[in-house]
């Protein structure tokens, strides 16, 4: 009976062990490492989830600035800190290129993190880093996926601020717009619905919405195979317009927010592609991943299935999110590690 106990217990050790592996072996396969930390800063994981727990029960939005924040890292000159750098010297940074300026968050978040870590594990833990880890504990706090981070991402030494104002996809973005961005940076078309996927959480401003809640031919991305249903969604659509457009007018109030999911604002699930099935989506480069008429539907067909099966979307985010955090990633001698995010060592 025991030695039958034991042979279980080892059993269900060597199925999880080679699960890990199928795994993990399947999605990633670059310079990054699990475990990168392992003997430098062995509490880095800890650390980083404790504080980003203290920081979204104090502010709830922050789960979805967070993981903004390693998405606007990624998309210029790699995931390599450089979203983080201020004003100095020669560097001119990013957080007043137009996609950022007023509307990114978290910057104070990371500076605690890197403070601790700092102390914790002098010189050793890269602002890049702490980046990716942070917004895996963002999504998971909020009800999503979780995931194995690969590490070992070291810090620019430079910013992009022109490659912020053209690399991050504006929201008036067009669907081949959209795509062509994605692929500038290895992602293809299901990463960018997958990916879109983060605007299940978080805030937009006024200033992002107003030209779709206002421009005339709003309708025109209401699908249209289900004739019958076509009047209920315009209707529909328009409820929607009207509410925004009393958080929204016309002129003024550019900083006024609503929820980018409106049915789940706070949680990381599926809803947002429910929301842009129905016209709901909050900008127009939500909308227009509905659009039928773009490559016989293939963007759609992806928003459908994520739409009706949770965990596809789940494993397809994570996916993309793996892929996403290896953009242009500096390891080994290239690049520093920062001792404050903010700037780089003299
Ligand atoms: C597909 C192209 C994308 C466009 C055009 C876009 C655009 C935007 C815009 C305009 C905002 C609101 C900013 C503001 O008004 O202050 C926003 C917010 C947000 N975006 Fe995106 N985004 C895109 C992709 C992504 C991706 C790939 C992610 C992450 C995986 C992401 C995560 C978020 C989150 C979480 C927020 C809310 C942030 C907060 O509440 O602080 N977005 N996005
Ligand atoms: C998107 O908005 C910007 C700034 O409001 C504007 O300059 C640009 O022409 C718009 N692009 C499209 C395709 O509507």
């Amino acid at each position: 009976m025991k030695i039958c106990g034991i042979f279980l217990q080892l059993l269900v050790l060597v199925v999880i062990f080679f699960h890990g592996m199928v795994s993990s072996s399947s999605s990633y396969d670059g310079p990054l490492v699990l475990n990168f930390y392992k003997e430098t800063c062995p509490l880095v994981q800890q650390i980083v989830r404790r504080n980003v727990e203290i920081a979204v029960l104090k502010d709830p939005r922050m789960a979805a600035s967070l993981l903004r924040l390693h998405f606007h890292d990624c998309f210029v000159t790699g995931c390599d800190g450089s979203v983080l750098l201020d004003d100095s010297g020669s560097i001119v940074s990013e957080k007043q290129a137009g996609p950022n300026v007023n509307s990114l968050r978290g910057f104070e978040i990371i500076d605690r993190i890197k403070y601790i870590l700092e102390e914790a594990c002098p010189q050793t833990v890269s602002c890049a880093d702490i980046l990716a880890l942070a917004a895996r504990d963002a999504v998971v706090l909020r009800g999503g996926p979780s995931w194995d981070i690969y590490l070992g991402r070291r810090d620019s030494m430079k910013a992009g601020f022109n490659g912020a104002n053209n690399f991050l996809p504006a929201p008036n973005s067009s669907l081949e717009a959209l795509i062509a961005s994605f692929q500038k940076q290895g992602l293809d078309a299901s990463d960018l619905v997958a990916l879109s996927g983060g605007h299940t959480m978080g805030e937009a401003r006024c200033l992002s919405f107003r030209q779709r809640i206002y421009e005339d031919n709003a309708d025109k991305y209401d699908h249209r195979d289900q004739e019958q249903l076509i009047y209920r969604r315009r209707a529909a659509g328009r409820v929607f317009r009207r509410a925004l457009r009393s958080i929204c007018p016309k002129s003024g109030r550019d900083e006024a927010l609503a929820p980018l999911d409106s049915m789940t604002p706070a949680r990381f699930d599926n809803h947002y592609f429910h929301s842009i099935i129905r016209g709901e989506g909050l900008l127009h480069s939500d909308n227009v991943l509905v659009r039928e008429d773009y490559a016989e539907g293939e963007i759609r067909k992806h928003v459908w299935a994520y739409a009706n099966d949770q965990e596809l979307f789940f494993a397809a985010f994570v996916n993309s999110m793996l892929k996403m955090g290896s953009i242009n990633v500096l390891t080994g001698g290239q690049g520093e590690i920062r001792s404050n995010c903010r700037f780089i060592n003299s």
